[in-house]
């Protein structure tokens, strides 16, 4: 029976997906800013730099070995952060004016990409828009603020053992949160709402900013994300934590990416854990692959000193799980989103928590022949709640 539906889906999906999307107009500039952090606690790795792919492997080993998220040891070295980052940031909006300009999401990537992910278009089809979030966002009137995370050129590029770990991620959003909100980046204009926008990491950023900062968000979209982390372990076998700069030098020379910086071998492991076959293009996967981005260790070393629950955060929350996420959910999402779930009760002071989970597609939602199918959940949720 399952295996009929999907057959017909995958013949229905081949007579429609020829045609593609055409681009709506709107405009974007791109541009750097400093964004400051301040005093942020920072946990000293208990072990030496990896000299070599072997101690990087057996970290792999290590952090499997959990099953929530590895944290620093009670007796953990500590130190604190104060600094100002570079962090390259992109505003769009509508070419015609709107009246739904004024709303601002700020669009936070995930692991193993930069901002594009939320602008992705295929080289040899630049007209073609069908996985683009911003065309999409946009056309309906919304602006958006997508940002490359710390680590991601051109921002700055830490130390990713003892710098580039998630409080400092953290206080970057925040940060660059605060100053938008506040009017204080030229090139965007003061929002009159803020809303949230993430995909995986990305959406646990944006779920930890709720919880530290609820005053600074008017509502949430979490994509790619269940707030169970117990499966990244299929994530992190996946991986096994190949160093960067052996896995792709050109891109990522030794002298800028120290051996903290990690990715998955190649492009059938990237299909393992971002994509549902056969549901996207395979062109769409060697573009990823070609263009994706390293994690760190220190990232995963402090991953669970992110605080999560966020009970005073009352603007709406919107959930937008993919069915076959593997990351977040072993590749099947249909039992972690119902009223009490660790999803739902995570937001448990809020006027309105939605839950929708995707047909037919993996972890890496935009990538994915459907992805217009999955950006008109989140507009549909937006308008119903005011935004
Ligand atoms: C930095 O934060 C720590 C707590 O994490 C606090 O004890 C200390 O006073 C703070 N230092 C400054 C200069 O604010
Ligand atoms: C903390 O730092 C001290 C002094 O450098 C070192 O001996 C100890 O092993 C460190 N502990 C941890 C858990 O990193
Ligand atoms: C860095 O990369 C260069 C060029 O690939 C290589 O010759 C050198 O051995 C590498 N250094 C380290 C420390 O791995
Ligand atoms: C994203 O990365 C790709 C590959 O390095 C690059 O071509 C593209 O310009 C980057 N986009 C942004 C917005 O940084
Ligand atoms: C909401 O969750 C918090 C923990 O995050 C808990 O302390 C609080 O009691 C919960 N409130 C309700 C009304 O369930
Ligand atoms: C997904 O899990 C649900 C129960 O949680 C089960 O009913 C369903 O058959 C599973 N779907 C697939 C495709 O395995
Ligand atoms: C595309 O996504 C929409 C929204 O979730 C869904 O209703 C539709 O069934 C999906 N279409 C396919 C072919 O998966």
């Amino acid at each position: 029976m399952y295996f009929t539906t999907l057959l017909s889906v995958t013949l229905l999906l081949a007579a429609t997906e020829a045609t593609g999307v055409a681009r709506n107009p709107y405009n974007c500039m791109s541009f750097v800013v400093p964004v400051p952090v301040d005093n942020v606690t920072l946990v000293v790795p208990p072990f030496p730099d990896f000299p070599d792919q072997y101690a990087a492997t057996a970290f792999a080993n290590e952090v499997t070995k959990q099953i929530t998220f590895p944290g620093p040891s009670p007796d953990a070295n500590l130190t604190t952060l104060t600094t100002t980052f570079d962090i390259s940031a992109e505003y769009c909006t509508p070419a015609t004016a709107n009246p739904k300009s004024p709303t601002l999401l700020i669009l936070t990537h995930g692991i193993g990409f930069n901002r594009s992910y939320w602008d992705f278009y295929l080289p040899g089809t630049p007209d073609d828009a069908q996985y683009s979030y911003i065309n999409r966002v946009t056309a309906a009137g919304y602006s958006t603020l997508s940002w490359n995370r710390l680590g991601i050129e051109p921002s700055t590029i830490p130390d990713p053992y003892r710098e580039l770990q998630s409080l400092v991620e953290l206080a970057v959003l925040t940060s660059l949160t605060t100053l938008v909100r506040a009017g204080k980046i030229a090139q965007v204009p003061q929002p009159q709402k803020v809303v949230h926008v993430g995909h995986s990491w990305g959406s646990i950023l944006s779920n930890a900013l709720a919880a530290v900062a609820p005053g600074l968000s008017d509502g949430l979209v979490l994509t790619g994300y269940s707030h169970l982390v117990t499966y990244q372990n299929l994530f992190i076998a996946d991986t096994s934590f190949h160093i960067a700069s052996q896995n792709q030098p050109d891109r990522f020379p030794n002298q800028t990416y120290s051996t903290g910086f990690l990715t998955w071998p190649d492009k059938y492991a990237n299909q393992f854990s971002f994509l549902l076959y056969p549901y996207f293009d395979p062109v769409v996967l060697d573009r990823a692959e070609e263009t994706k981005y390293p994690f760190t260790v220190g990232e995963f070393l402090t991953a669970a000193t992110l605080p999560l629950e966020a009970p005073q955060f009352q603007g709406p929350v919107l959930y937008l799980a993919a069915e076959a996420d593997l990351i977040f959910c072993a590749s099947n999402c249909t039992a972690f989103f119902g009223p009490d779930s660790a999803a739902v009760e995570a937001f448990n002071g809020s006027k309105s928590v939605e839950t929708y989970i995707q047909p037919r597609v993996g972890h890496g939602i935009n990538l994915h022949k459907n992805a217009t199918g999955a950006y008109d959940v989140v507009l549909d949720w937006a308008s119903r709640h005011g935004f």
